[in-house]
């Protein structure tokens, strides 16, 4: 399995070019299943989920074409044509390595009228039940039943109609749901506590150009007119807003100045406040943000994680990393994910001082991190560790680097062109 080293960074100085939204790729790809014509998707960034959601759409019989993008900063292009469906079965195997490939529920049964899905089951961030997803699809008329460990829906025999759904708490994941079930669906559908997350503004772009009439885009009311057939489009995946602010933390850790090409402050104000008010200098360019720090270790801040626009819970373990080396005390909660501070008790090896009551972490920011070997058990927890890696003492090196994969595109070659040392090694 491949690590990853990391010695103590000079400041970062350069530009980074940020590719595309994996949380909205993922969801547009699944799009692709509900029109026999082709969607063409640009901007898709190189990541192992990508990977695995092309090949669960290919046991479904749909064709996959990839172009590669030919620089760091342009992503691939993906053409990809649902002309028949052939299986609606998607194994436990799939859904259990990746969440997201759940996502394909929704418009199976829109198109195809019915559909067998393993259930993702927990993981290691927290329980995560899809309830609101299985109540979305039977506010449509969808008949839905569990056995084996498999969701077994159907649409009734006309199709899916239009209905009312009415959220009792936010997700994502239910609203793309809702979103996917209903724009086949006849006549109208009302989304009510929709969630507001500019991945799901994506979605509901992608699937307009497509054929689909949605109102209501940006709030937490989404009205959608059911249309007969959806037909191909060419669509451009958003930019990584989790990833930009990946690079705007370590930036705030290391000091320096960075331009993120394709970041957007309008996408994570909660987070470029924060760290305006932390002491980062942070400026709107024509082509992205421009950020700047002279060094000095940021302020101490509190912050509890919320559903857009409010602090996002993907950010909370990079947030925690540049926390851990503040002037003075810090308080974070997190209020998405039940078990999502596993990063916490690493961050401890590079001798970070981090008490956890609850879902609150006490951080008390410390003269200096010092490497050593770590590791973590999801995504964001990883490159918490990475960004850690850049101003502890000596050597970090992270293991278990699949995770990253998953979720950053070429992490080691972009940090490195910004001057971080930072290198991966085959076992
Ligand atoms: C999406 O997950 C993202 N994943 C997550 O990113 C992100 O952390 C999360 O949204 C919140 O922003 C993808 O887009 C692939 P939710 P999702 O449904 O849709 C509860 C990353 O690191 N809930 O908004 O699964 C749920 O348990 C990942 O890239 C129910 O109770 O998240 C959670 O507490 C991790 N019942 C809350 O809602 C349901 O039916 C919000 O989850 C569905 C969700």
């Amino acid at each position: 399995m491949d690590r990853i080293r990391i010695r103590k960074a000079a400041r970062l100085q350069g530009e980074i070019p940020i590719s595309g939204a994996k949380n909205a790729a993922l969801k547009l790809m699944a799009a692709c299943l509900l029109t026999s014509e082709p969607l063409v998707l640009s901007n898709v960034p190189r990541l192992a989920d990508v990977r695995a959601m092309a090949d669960l759409l290919k046991s479904f019989g749909v064709t996959v074409e990839r172009t590669p993008g030919t620089s760091l900063g342009e992503g691939d292009t993906y053409r990809f044509q649902a002309g028949t469906i052939a299986s609606s079965f998607a194994s436990y195997d799939m859904v259990r390595k990746m969440r997201a490939s759940f996502q394909v529920l929704a418009p199976l049964v829109a198109r195809h009228g019915e559909a067998k899905v393993s259930l993702p089951g927990g993981c290691a961030i927290g329980a995560r039940p899809v309830d609101m997803h299985l109540k979305a699809l039977e506010a449509l008329g969808a008949e839905v039943s569990l056995a084996d460990g498999y969701v077994l829906a159907k649409a009734p025999k006309g199709g899916l109609v239009g209905g009312r759904i009415e959220f009792s708490k936010v997700s994502v994941g239910a609203t793309e749901t809702a979103l996917m079930s209903s724009v086949l669906a006849k006549g109208k559908t009302e989304i009510g506590n929709a969630a507001r997350e500019p991945e799901i503004e994506d979605l509901c772009l992608c699937l307009i150009a497509m054929g689909a009439k949605i109102s209501g885009l940006g709030s937490g009311r989404l009205i959608v007119e059911g249309v007969k057939e959806l037909h191909g489009a060419t669509y451009a995946v958003m930019p990584d807003r989790i990833e930009s602010g990946t690079y705007a933390i370590a930036l705030a850790l290391t000091g320096g100045e960075l331009e993120l090409i394709g970041a957007r402050r309008d996408n994570n104000t909660a987070l470029y406040d924060l760290l305006d008010r932390a002491g980062t200098d942070i400026q709107e360019t024509k082509r992205g943000i421009r950020l700047y720090r002279n060094g000095a270790p940021p302020a101490a801040v509190e912050v509890t994680t919320a559903p857009f626009p409010g602090f996002p819970t993907d950010l909370q373990a990079q947030l925690m990393a540049l926390m851990t080396i503040a002037e003075g005390t810090s308080i974070i909660r997190e209020t998405i994910f039940e078990n999502r501070f596993m990063h916490v008790p690493e961050l401890g090896r590079l001798g970070a001082d981090i008490r956890v009551h609850g879902d609150v972490a006490t951080v008390r920011g410390v003269a200096k991190l010092k490497g050593a070997p770590v590791m973590a058990t999801d995504l964001r927890a990883s490159v918490s560790l990475v960004l850690a890696g850049l101003v502890a003492e000596g050597e970090t090196i992270v293991n278990r680097v699949y995770h990253l994969d998953r979720g950053f595109d070429r992490l080691e070659e972009k940090l490195r062109a910004v001057g971080a040392d930072i290198v991966r090694e085959k076992e």
